[in-house]
């Protein structure tokens, strides 16, 4: 998702007190646990997140400006516990100094093509990548509508020792508690049923 010509979208991005550089220990006031979103898109999930659970601290992190600025204008009032970065994915590690306890990928672009496998959020290498960022136990949701996205997750957690502790094919029956993305509000108007996972590894 990128949405072209928004105006001015670097220099609000780069100048918002939420979007940071780094996250290390001097992000967040408080040593809460740290829950992360990649491909945060316009920021509903994390932002309801935010609120549904002020204990915990939300960062999401966003390739495009000209999305990210569409999560920061729906912020009146700043919360403590959520925060933004404007990185690649494959950066992380760079950017990254302190350990998470969850990471969410919702709605990720499915690159169906085997040409592009490595750039699929749920490949070997970006596993690999997310372990960098933990600390004991690797906690990873994944929603999807895109069904080979969804099977090739399940068979990539499995291949990397990863433990699948719920699966759903049909997340909206479930009794679980659940904060709607975009695109997930999108996909579920039009009667897609959505995809739902959780991984786990101890490392
Ligand atoms: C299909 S959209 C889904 C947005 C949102 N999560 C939702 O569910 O509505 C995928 C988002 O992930 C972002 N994205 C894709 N690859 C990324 C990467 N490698 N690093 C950071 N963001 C990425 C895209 O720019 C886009 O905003």
């Amino acid at each position: 998702m990128r949405l072209r010509n928004v105006k001015n979208a670097k220099v609000i991005v780069s100048s918002h007190p939420l979007v940071i550089k780094n996250l290390n220990q001097n992000t967040f006031v408080n040593n809460n646990p740290i829950h992360l979103e990649i491909g945060t898109g316009k920021g509903d999930f994390l932002i309801g997140m935010a609120s549904a659970f002020p204990n915990i601290n939300f960062v999401g992190i966003e390739k495009y400006e000209s999305v990210l600025v569409r999560a920061l204008e729906k912020i009146d009032e700043l919360p403590n516990n959520l925060r933004f970065m404007k990185i690649d994915a494959r950066e992380i590690d760079k950017y990254i100094k302190v350990k998470i306890e969850a990471l969410y990928l919702n709605f990720s672009d499915p690159w169906p093509k085997n040409r592009h496998e490595k750039r699929r959020l749920t490949s070997p290498n970006f596993l690999a990548l997310y372990e960098t960022i933990f600390a004991k136990h690797i906690n990873i949701y994944q929603k999807t509508d895109n069904k080979s996205l969804f099977a090739y997750s399940l068979t990539s957690f499995s291949k990397c020792g990863y433990t699948l502790k719920r699966v759903s094919l049909d997340l909206h029956k479930e009794d679980l508690f659940n904060v709607l993305t975009e695109y997930e509000n999108k996909f579920s108007e039009k009667g897609e049923t959505i995809n739902y996972l959780h991984a786990n590894k101890k490392i």
